[in-house]
């Protein structure tokens, strides 16, 4: 299928770790542009559970289903790394209303940076709009059921990282 624009799309994040609500954008987003680079935020004041390094590699093993889609990592303005792309599309996700304050602050600040990118919204699939990755962590950290909320490699992760959380069969 013919992309729905020819336009150069960021998908920029923490993704830590990537969710299948992120996986579900990723999709829809690589159907809508030509090429689509999932970005990866360098910013070491989160305290991420997950390197930037290891948050791109599970990114690559799920994304390698999609040959328009890469993945990239960035410091500093986003739309400067969107520039180095030639993008002129940066992708975000709305899930709740909640999300819309600090998506439209920094969709405005982006514009006013740089006027000729486009932020483009996707509302979340239903299925996925209460999944984000601060809960997945906070809830397997608990001992709880994360199936079905991110890809099983990310899940295989996840166990790796927190062993002694791995229930006993
Ligand atoms: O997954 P997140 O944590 O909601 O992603 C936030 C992200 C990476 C999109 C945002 O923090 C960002 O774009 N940071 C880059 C810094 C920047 O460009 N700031 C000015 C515009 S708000």
């Amino acid at each position: 299928m013919l992309p729905a624009s020819s336009s150069i799309a960021i998908y920029p994040g923490s993704f830590d770790p990537i969710t299948n609500g992120h996986l579900d954008l990723i999709h829809r987003g690589a159907r809508l542009f030509s090429k689509l680079i999932v970005s990866v935020l360098r910013n070491d004041s989160k305290e991420p559970l997950f390197s930037v390094e290891e948050r791109t590699e599970m990114l690559l093993e799920v994304v390698k289903v999609y040959p328009n889609v890469e993945v990239d990592s960035f410091h500093g303005l986003l739309v400067d790394h969107a520039k180095a792309h030639s993008a002129t599309v940066l992708l975000r996700g709305i899930r709740a209303i909640s999300d819309y304050e600090f998506e439209l602050q920094m969709a405005l600040m982006n514009r006013r940076l740089s006027p000729g990118i486009e932020t483009i919204f996707l509302m979340s699939n239903e299925a996925y709009s209460f999944i984000s990755s601060r809960l997945v962590k906070q809830v397997f950290s608990l001992g709880g059921d994360i199936t079905g909320l991110v890809p099983p490699t990310v899940e295989a992760r996840l166990r790796q990282r927190l062993p002694h959380l791995t229930k006993e069969t």
